[in-house]
């Protein structure tokens, strides 16, 4: 079938379209209804339909005959090791681990914490969480204390999970320490913590409150899986919004496995037995998706790799894993081939390595940009797909569905509206705008399985950021325009939500931290283009008066404050201190305006201005 058909097929029902693809999962009670509305008017799938994600993530596939197959390669440069597990040994290991926390008080419902580096205990925490139909929320290891201790009191988990360190290139990066911290600076206080003692740095200073991995797995007796409800949640992923305190995207079981099943086959075009891997980190929303859930749930085998895409040891180090595990399907964010590109710009380290196995590299996380693109396509000759979505729908909204039709790349374009997503761009009063035309990027709710039913105890939050601002549509947060053949073009955020090294961030966080030093009166953060990391933070600060402080001393402390309580991939590492900042007559901070001038962009000045003399003096700054 072609990509127009399968589109129109879905246009036409919604319902019957989604009722045909949970066909294709194992329910132990299939639902009731397909769509339904709960009082408050938010869509829900497959309601009544019972299921257990890791039932269908393991135990599934050895009744099916998939056992003895490889379900997880760890591929670990930072620690020399590589090792395999099959869908029987890891099934096995996530029923143990799924004890030790039954063991723990941990029923269905309950909140667990996963603060973890890249290793296989994080994916078999995971598992273990939604075996027993408990809700995990996994934190991405380079936050600091600060916020680990937001998301602990959000969540309130009855146990986190961590480690006792992550390995950045050669860096050992001790996480006990950033728990305990954390654990002090939340009000709510887990009861248990259990910590995997690696042997690069072991903890020694455990308490009453922790458990070694290793021990308490000893102790454990295998855990069954639980049935949940369709319409349970799965799990809670912290994403930043455009304040300090992060939304919690709350993903529920059974729209979420028969969406990332139904996306394997249609937009990776991945089977059964393939090796599929993700290139990104198991606290990112990729992560969860395509290197935990999709490939597990379709029966591939999936690749966690920790390392880096350069500097372990080397900028071949994709094209090594690639050629040693045979991965059919690979996918990343742009960033990381930009790295690759400035350390081995005639991508000569390929040379060394048999990768015929790859048919097709996929790329999100930010837009590609078309060097980027033109690089790859010239030196892999496969199809190179970039492809849009975000942490809230779980799954893409807007790509080449490589397992329907593919249709020509267009650079700069994410390709058009993947089956489920019906994308309209509206002007700011909410009227359709015509091809070529930018505006808001919108999906006409509802919006299929797999995406965000809600916010982790916060509807009106819900309703107020995606829902308020379009009635009847998702506010997706991005701007752009489609051309004449349908074809989306993501242009960026219009909130002010940036996206630094395929890490989203929220520089209004930013400016929240900042303003906590005693020598700020007020400040602005904004993304501003860069060559490697797609953006970076750039600060502007207005002291208060009187403050008499060596600058460079000021800078030091105002970006360490960021590193300490965001961590280090904020990467706010440029701060200038102004007199004043350009504002309207409102108050309203011109931060659109300036990152503009900072990137050399065309930009309007607004006829409610307060100060023309203002904007001036930091176009001045800023173009230095
Ligand atoms: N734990 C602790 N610290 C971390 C971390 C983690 N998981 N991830 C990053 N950091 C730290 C780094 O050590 C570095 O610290 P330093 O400045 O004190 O040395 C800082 O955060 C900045 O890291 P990063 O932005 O990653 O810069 P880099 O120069 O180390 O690497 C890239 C640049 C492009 C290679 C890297 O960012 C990358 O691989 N990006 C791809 C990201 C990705 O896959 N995103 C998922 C979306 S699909
Ligand atoms: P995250 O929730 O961390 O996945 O970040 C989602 C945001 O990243 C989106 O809202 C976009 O701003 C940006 N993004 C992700 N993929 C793309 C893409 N292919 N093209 C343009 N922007 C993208």
């Amino acid at each position: 079938m072609n990509y127009r058909d399968h589109y129109a097929q879905f246009l036409a029902s919604p319902e019957k379209f989604w009722a045909d693809q949970a066909d294709r999962i194992a329910w132990f009670e299939s639902p009731q209804k397909i769509l339904s509305q709960n009082q408050r008017g938010h869509y829900r799938w497959f309601e009544g339909g019972k299921l257990n994600t890791c039932y269908l993530c393991t135990d599934y596939h050895i009744e099916n005959g998939r056992g003895e197959q490889v379900a997880l390669i760890y591929d670990s440069p930072v620690t020399g090791n590589v090792k395999k597990l099959t869908y029987t040994e890891l099934r096995d290991q996530t029923a143990l681990f799924a004890g030790v926390l039954a063991g723990l008080g941990v029923t269905k419902g309950d909140r667990v914490i996963i603060y973890m580096p890249m290793v296989p205990e994080a994916v078999i925490a995971m598992l273990a969480c939604a075996r027993l139909g408990a809700i995990h929320s996994v934190v991405f290891g380079g936050f600091a204390s600060h916020e680990l201790a937001i998301r602990i009191d959000d969540a309130q988990p009855k146990v986190v999970v961590s480690a006792s360190c992550g390995i950045e290139i050669n860096r050992k990066i001790p996480y006990k320490p950033l728990l305990d911290e954390a654990i002090k600076l939340a009000k709510y206080k887990p009861e248990h913590c259990v910590i995997l003692n690696r042997p690069e740095l072991e903890v020694e200073n455990m308490t009453n409150r922790d458990h070694d991995w290793v021990q308490a797995i000893r102790h454990a007796t295998a855990a069954d899986f639980v049935p949940v409800d369709a319409t349970d949640p799965l799990y809670i992923l912290y994403t930043s919004g455009t304040t300090g305190l992060p939304k919690g995207i709350v993903r529920d079981n059974g729209g979420h496995a028969v969406a990332l099943k139904y996306s394997m086959d249609a937009i990776y075009n991945t089977k059964p037995g393939e090796v599929y891997w993700a290139a990104s980190d198991v606290g990112w929303v990729v992560g969860h998706s395509y290197i935990v859930y999709a490939p597990l749930l379709t029966g591939c085998t999936t690749i966690l790799f920790e390392g880096k895409p350069v500097k372990t040891p080397d900028a071949g180090k994709f094209w090594h894993v690639i050629a040693e595990h045979k991965v059919k399907t690979f996918f990343t964010a742009p960033t990381a081939f930009r790295a690759i590109r400035k350390e081995d710009p005639q991508g000569k380290l390929k040379d060394d390595y048999d990768i015929s196995s790859l048919r097709c590299l996929f790329l999100a996380g930010e837009r590609t940009d078309p060097p980027t693109l033109n690089w790859l396509q010239d030196l892999l000759k496969i199809p190179v797909i970039d492809h849009w979505w975000q942490t809230e729908t779980g799954w893409p909204m807007v790509a080449n569905m490589m397992g329907v039709e593919e249709l020509p790349v267009k650079a700069g374009s994410a390709s058009v509206p993947v089956c489920g997503y019906d994308v309209r761009v509206l002007d700011p009063g909410g009227k359709e705008v015509g091809p070529g035309e930018e505006g808001q990027i919108v999906v006409k709710l509802p919006l299929p399985p797999g995406c965000l039913p809600s916010l982790y105890n916060d509807d009106d939050r819900f309703e107020k950021s995606y829902l308020a601002r379009f009635p009847g549509y998702y506010t997706s947060g991005d701007g752009g325009y489609r051309d004449e053949e349908g074809f989306v073009f993501i242009m960026g955020r219009t909130d002010d939500v940036i996206n630094v090294a395929g890490h989203r961030l929220s520089t209004g966080e930013m400016e929240e931290l900042l303003t906590l030093h005693d020598a700020v009166a007020e400040c602005a953060v904004i993304g501003v283009s860069d060559v490697l990391r797609g953006q970076v933070p750039v600060g502007l600060v207005v002291l208060k008066d009187g403050v008499d402080m060596e600058e460079q001393k000021l800078i030091g402390e105002l970006i360490a404050i960021v590193k300490e309580k965001i961590g280090a991939f904020a990467y706010l590492r440029k701060i200038m201190i102004v007199e004043r900042l350009p504002k309207t007559r409102s108050g309203k901070i011109l931060r659109n305006v300036m990152r503009k001038i900072a990137d050399g962009q065309e930009y309007t000045t607004p006829s409610t201005i307060d100060d023309p003399a203002t904007l001036n003096e930091i176009s001045g700054i800023l173009n230095k």
